[in-house]
């Protein structure tokens, strides 16, 4: 059987569809959550891969699949993981406008996605593993935004920024645990997907930093998936994961 675990989140397009398939490649069981299903994922991965599980969920509603995350991990606590390990790579961009001329619910929406959702899949991660032998980590996808401010970005540099921070504090946390799990708040650089394609389609007069969008796109400067998600696993991987609760892993 599988001795590794990985929950994912936004397996279904860009970075998180490339994650899913290089770690079904590798024989992780992986539990993927999106809206969409990610088609063709278990047809393009190798017969003798691992086994993938998806939940269908709108993590703008995240306590109800929080709650239901904690009991299906509970549910397998006796297997023999080696590891288990719970990667927030779901995200979305707002509409794309100043504070001044954005929407109540669609600031909200973003918020619940990009950071309250990921804090409440932590720490049912981290409630229903609390005991187990295996080795615990969690890799929350960041961003450069959260790390610098964009004009048009508040909810998504908003996110971005508090999850770097809530990461800060659940390393504090988990340190003062006997087996504390291992966490990082990862940026992965630019990865050509649906979202830069929505950064590069965004109003010019509401968007300030749109032609930088459309150069690094135009001087071939974005990561594809598979290459971003190579990094990403790896440095996953690494001995000293989580030495640093946020990182870089760009190309
Ligand atoms: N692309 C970049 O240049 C870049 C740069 C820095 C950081 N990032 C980060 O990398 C991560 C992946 O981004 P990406 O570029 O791969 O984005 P993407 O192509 O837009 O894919 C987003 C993924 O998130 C899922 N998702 C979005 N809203 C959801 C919701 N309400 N409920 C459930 N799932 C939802 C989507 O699945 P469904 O639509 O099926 O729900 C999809 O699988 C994000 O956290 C993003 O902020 C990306």
């Amino acid at each position: 059987m599988n001795t590794h675990l990985t929950i994912l989140t936004g397996h279904s397009r860009g970075l998180g569809l490339a994650m899913a398939q290089q770690l079904l490649e590798a024989g992780h069981t992986v539990l993927g959550i999106s809206r969409q299903r990610a088609t063709g994922l278990t047809e393009a991965a190798p017969a003798a891969s691992g086994e993938l599980i998806e939940w269908q969920a709108d993590l703008a509603d995240g306590a109800p699949v929080a709650q239901q995350l904690k009991a299906w991990l509970q549910a397998r606590a006796d297997m023999p993981w080696q590891a288990v390990s719970l990667i927030n790579n779901a995200g979305m961009i707002a509409t794309i406008a100043p504070l001044s001329k954005s929407d109540p619910a669609d600031l909200a929406r973003a918020l619940r996605v990009g950071l309250e959702t990921p804090m409440q899949l932590c720490a049912a991660f981290l409630q229903a593993t609390a005991d187990w032998r295996a080795a615990r980590k969690i890799m929350n996808i960041s961003s450069g935004l959260g790390r610098r401010a964009m004009a048009s970005q508040s909810a998504y540099c908003a996110a971005k920024a508090g999850m770097d921070h809530f990461t800060r504090c659940m390393a504090l946390d988990e340190a003062h645990q006997p087996q504390g799990a291992r966490v990082c708040s990862v940026s992965p650089g630019v990865i050509a997907t649906d979202m830069q394609l929505q950064l590069r389609s965004a109003p010019a007069q509401d968007f300030p930093d749109r032609a930088g969008f459309v150069g690094l796109h135009a001087q071939g400067q974005l990561s594809s998936p598979e290459a971003a998600a190579r990094r990403l696993l790896a440095c996953l991987a690494r001995a000293d994961y989580g030495q640093e609760p946020v990182s870089d892993a760009r190309g």
